[in-house]
This record gives structure tokens, C-alpha cells and sequence, in this order.
């Protein structure tokens, strides 16, 4: 059961004698000892529809009530892991598979990941899903392009609007939204506090503490 599954779903492997090797610390033993499950909560939806926002206040209070819990995000990963990358569907691709694999390991060493990337494609987001099947669930940070564009809290729509960023979501680039998502946080429509209950009570009841 704890053997090292190969990742990668998105690129063929390049090397040649591989072999697998077992994990001597079982899945059950991290449960044991973190005092809860695993997982990724793979937050998806526009920029400034709340992703970092609620990803970081919902690790904030995780945290406290002892969680061993981690943000990957978007703004953050692509100036270390992911800063070869820019903005075209290939380069979102790739990055959507770099940070999936890097969700999938927190993930397995025990931890409940939260990743708040745009993640416009629907395809890349289920690649995810499919190299970490029992791992991966999709919460869609539901804010419509009027809602986000009126926010603007980086300024970059003005920017979009006015031809100086190429490829952006939403703007000149897609966003595929998610049609079966496990979550939906719409937050055009509540305030941050009920967007962060509603994920506090799926966190709760998906990936409960247990009595160590
Ligand atoms: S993703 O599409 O590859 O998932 P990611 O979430 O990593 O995107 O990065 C999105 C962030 O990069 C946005 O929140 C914004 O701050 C910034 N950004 C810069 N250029 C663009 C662009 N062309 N489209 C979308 N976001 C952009």
C-alpha cells in the first residue's frame, strides 16, 4: 500500500531504471500521529475572487486547532518553483502540473494542502486530480468577472483593459470553470467569515481530528 506511485500524468518520464521504492511509514501512522487526514483542497476560480484571501486566513485557523496544514500559491510558487514560467496555456499547464505533484507529496507526508491557483483549465485541474484520486478536491472560489474586475485589489483588470497584459484570465485568456466541483464558495455573494465557516465545516467533516 505505501508504495511510491509515480506522479507524473502530464509528461512521459525520461528515465530509464526506475524502481519503486516502499515507504516504511504507513498512511494510518501519519493519520495517528497528525490527529487528522490528508489531502488538497484545490481552490480555482479568477483573480481576486477571494483564492489567497481564504486559503491563508483557512490555514490560520487550522493551524491553531492543529492542523498540520500548508498554502501553495500561485503568486508565491512562480517566483521559486515555477519562476520559468509565464502565462500562455502551455506555460499554465506546467505549472498546474508542477504544483499538483508538489500538493500530491505534502499530501502524502501527512499534511492537508491548500493550493489557491487560477488553474483556468479544466483538463490540467483533473490531471490533478487523477494523480492524486483520493487526495484531491476541487472548491471553487466562485466570484463572475463584474465581481472580480469591481475589485481589482492588485490593479491588474485596469491593467488587462487597457492592452498591458497579455493573456489575462477572464480578460483575453479563459476560465474553464469547474462543473462538478466538491465545494463551491461563492463569494461574490457572502462575506469573507461565511466563505471561511463554509470551509471550516467541509474541512471538519472531510478531514477530521481524530482522538490520537
Ligand atoms: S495559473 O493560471 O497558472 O493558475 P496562477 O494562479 O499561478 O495562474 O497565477 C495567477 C496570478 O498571477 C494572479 O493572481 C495575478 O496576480 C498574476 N498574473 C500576472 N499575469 C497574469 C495573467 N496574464 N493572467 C492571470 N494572472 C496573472
Amino acid at each position: 500500500m505505501n508504495v511510491y506511485l509515480p506522479l507524473s500524468a502530464a509528461l512521459a518520464i525520461q528515465s530509464t531504471n526506475l524502481t519503486s521504492v516502499s515507504h516504511q511509514v504507513t498512511l494510518a501512522e501519519r493519520h495517528r500521529r497528525n490527529g487528522h487526514g490528508n489531502g488538497i483542497l484545490w481552490f480555482t476560480g479568477l483573480s481576486g475572487a477571494g483564492k489567497s484571501t481564504l486559503a491563508m486566513a483557512l490555514e490560520q485557523h487550522l493551524f491553531h486547532r492543529g492542523y498540520q496544514v500548508f498554502v501553495l500559491d500561485g503568486d508565491n510558487v512562480r517566483q521559486g518553483l515555477c519562476a520559468d514560467l509565464g502565462f500562455s496555456p502551455t506555460d499554465r499547464t506546467e505549472n498546474i502540473r508542477r504544483v499538483g505533484e508538489a500538493a500530491a507529496l505534502f499530501a502524502r507526508a501527512g499534511a492537508l494542502v491548500i493550493t489557491a491557483f487560477i488553474s483556468p483549465y479544466r483538463t490540467d485541474r483533473e490531471r490533478v486530480r487523477q494523480i492524486a484520486p483520493n487526495l484531491f478536491h476541487e472548491v471553487y472560489i466562485n466570484a463572475d468577472l463584474a465581481a472580480c474586475e469591481n475589485r481589482d485589489p492588485k490593479g491588474l483588470y485596469k491593467k488587462a483593459r487597457a492592452g498591458q497584459i497579455p493573456d489575462f484570465t477572464g480578460i483575453s485568456a479563459p476560465y474553464e470553470r469547474p462543473l462538478a466541483a466538491e465545494l463551491v464558495v461563492p463569494t461574490a455573494r457572502q462575506s469573507v467569515e461565511a466563505s471561511l465557516a463554509v470551509l471550516l465545516d467541509y474541512v471538519g467533516t472531510t478531514f477530521a481530528l481524530t482522538a490520537n
